[in-house]
Parts: structure tokens; sequence; C-alpha cells
């Protein structure tokens, strides 16, 4: 089979095509919105001689529409929605294979708990926090300024992880280690501090949602070897195409949006 393809159509259908173990690393950032968001009307019901429904003994009540809750039916319908494309993931990832998925943080707790599910909680590696620092800034409440990152390993005991090649940091408090371990940087924590992709530049395709490059780079030289074979089934503006391409791994990408494909195979024949 040829890799490094981009394949248009649902992910749940197109994964079913690939064989067990067959990608070493696969990074995924679904949509929130499925579009299967049901709201309810939340009611409440008020003793009135006038009322329009007859209750115990003939007393009359009425009831009245106190609000909408669509709160509790959309996360039902995201992780229904998330269910079997991550148990396919699952299925798909090596015994050395690690899945990295990208979530807002009003979901990762729900789908920390679904993946617990799928993976066990023994294969929970990490919750990486993407900070950035960009856009609006609400008075009200602490700005919101960051994704949540799940990762989770097929194997524990198995599972690939190279924390020596990714990027380096500056220390915060250079002054407080030798000049050598400054001038080196240290090791990234599980807190990323990385700008949005730039509004000008190269890297900018226009897709919507684009993730940076440089946070991929890292999960990819962190938890693939030249070679390996990666999977995006949300690939969107093919960024992690982008960055295999740069790094030589091989890659599939998957989306469901033939505007998101175009935009792809696009970038990646121009990289
Ligand atoms: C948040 S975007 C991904 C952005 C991407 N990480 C990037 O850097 O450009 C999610 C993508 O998932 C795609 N998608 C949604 N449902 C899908 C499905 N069932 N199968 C395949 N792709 C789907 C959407 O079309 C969208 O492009």
């Amino acid at each position: 089979m040829e890799w490094n393809r981009v394949l248009l159509g649902d992910n749940l259908e197109l994964m079913a095509e690939f064989e067990d173990g067959s990608f070493q690393l696969v990074y995924a950032d679904p949509p929130f919105n499925t579009g299967k968001a049901q709201s309810h009307q939340k009611v409440r019901t008020f003793a009135d001689e006038n009322g329009d429904r007859t209750g115990f003994g003939g007393r009359r009540y009425r009831t009245e529409a106190v609000g909408e809750s669509s709160y509790a039916d959309s996360f039902d319908d995201f992780t229904d929605f998330l269910s079997p494309r991550l148990s396919e993931v699952h299925r798909l990832l090596d015994e050395s294979g690690t899945l990295y998925l990208h979530i807002d943080y009003r979901e990762a707790h729900y789908v920390k708990v679904l993946l617990d599910g799928i993976f066990g909680r023994e294969c929970f590696l990490n919750e990486i926090i993407w900070a950035y620092d960009y856009g609006g800034k609400s008075k009200r409440r602490w700005p919101a300024k960051h994704d949540t990152i799940l990762v989770y390993v097929k194997d524990p005991e198995r599972y690939y992880f190279d924390s020596e090649s990714v990027d380096r940091e500056p220390y915060m408090a250079p002054g407080l280690v030798t000049p050598e371990k400054a001038a080196k940087g240290k090791l990234p924590t599980d807190v990323w501090w990385h700008t949005i992709v730039p509004t000008n530049g190269g890297e900018r395709t226009g897709y919507p949602t684009q993730k940076p490059a440089g946070i991929l780079r890292r999960m990819v030289t962190a938890s693939s070897r030249p070679g390996d074979l990666c999977l995006d089934p949300f690939c969107g503006s093919g960024t992690l195409g982008a960055v295999c391409q740069e790094l030589g791994r091989d890659f599939v990408l998957l989306d469901s949006n033939p505007e998101a494909v175009e935009v792809t195979r696009r970038r990646l024949a121009a990289d």
C-alpha cells in the first residue's frame, strides 16, 4: 500500500480499511460541534387555579418553561460521536504507539473518562497544556487561553518516547543553572507555551481551526522514529502531514470536508 495519502470521507469508515497496529502515532483534533447537539427545555410546575392541567385531588397546575439546557446532551452526543472513532484509533495503534488527542478545556474531562475506558487508566501518559496568549480577554473570569492534549499509549511497558530529540526551552531562571545548561535549554514539561498560527506568514493556510506546526513537531519527534507511519483522522489543513514531511515520517490524513482535503493536498504539494 502506498503511504502519504489524504483521503476524503468519514473517518470511521476510512479507518476500518486499515489493519490492526498500522500506525506509530495518531494525532486527533476533532471538532466539538458534531451538529447533533439537542436542547432540552427545563420546566417548572406551579399550583394555579387558572392552570391548564388538573392534578391530584382536582388541583389545577400550570407549567412554565424556565430555560433551556443543552449541556449534558451535547456532551453525550460528542462522546457518542468520538467513542467508536477512538476505539478504531486504539485498534490501529502499534504496540509502541501513542495517541495525542487535542481537545478543548470544556470537553477534556469527559473525553479523559472515555479514553480511560478504551485504553485503560494505566495507558494514560500525560495531560499536555498548550498555552497561548492571543485574542480577547474577559474581565469577568480568568481568560481561557489553553487547550488540552490527552496522551495515551497502547502499552505502558512498550511505548516509544524520545525526549532528548525534541526542541528545548529556555530556563525560567537561567542564573540558577550552569552556563552550559542554560545554553542547552531545558526539556519541555507538560505545559507548552506556543503562539497560535501567525495571522501572516507562510504557515497559515486560511483553514479556520489550523493548529501550529510547532506543537505537532514536538509530538512527532518524541513519539515516532524516522520512517514511521502517522495518522490524523481529523486532518483539517493537514498540519500533521506537513510536519511528517519535514521530519521524514509517513502519514495518512483523513477528513470528511472536501475543502480540508483540497487545502491539505495543496499545502503538502507546496511543502
Ligand atoms: C479542528 S479541525 C482539525 C484541524 C487540524 N488539526 C489542522 O491543524 O488544520 C477538525 C476537522 O475534522 C473534520 N471532521 C469532522 N468530522 C469528521 C469525520 N467524521 N470524519 C473525518 N473528518 C471529520 C472536519 O472537517 C475538520 O476539518
